[in-house]
């Protein structure tokens, strides 16, 4: 099979779907090939992610990537976070063909994005 059940079930029933209307940190990326786009919401307090959630106008790598990662990140230091690798991302979810490892990239890049952003409000 093409994609592993992990792929399949955070394809089918993503994890954090959504966005936080008072969002601490936005970061939105796309892939300019596939045209793919992926916007992540963080709500964090005394430097720890207490929510998060995410819209991803995509591919169904792309959706189950934004799902895991945003499953990774939560209830983490931001430091952490900016730790998260698009191969974490892909291990996590049982890896993923080698044609659609960009789109975890495009996770790491969002969750990355969103970290700067909260990062320049608050330290800017
Ligand atoms: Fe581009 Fe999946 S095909 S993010």
């Amino acid at each position: 099979m093409l994609y592993s059940e992990k792929v399949m079930d955070h394809f089918e029933h993503p994890r954090n779907v959504g966005m936080i209307e008072d969002a601490d940190g936005i970061g939105e990326v796309g892939n300019a090939t596939c045209g793919d786009i992926m916007k992540i919401y963080l709500k964090i307090d005394h430097d720890i992610i207490e929510d998060v959630k995410f819209k991803t106008f995509g591919c169904g790598s792309a959706i189950a990537s934004s799902s895991m990662a945003t499953e990774m990140i939560k209830g983490k230091p931001v430091s952490e976070a900016l730790q998260l690798s698009n191969k974490a991302v892909a291990e996590a979810l049982d890896g993923l063909p080698a044609h659609k490892l960009h789109c975890s990239v495009l996770a790491e890049e969002a969750v990355k994005a969103a970290v700067d952003d909260y990062y320049s409000r608050h330290n800017g």
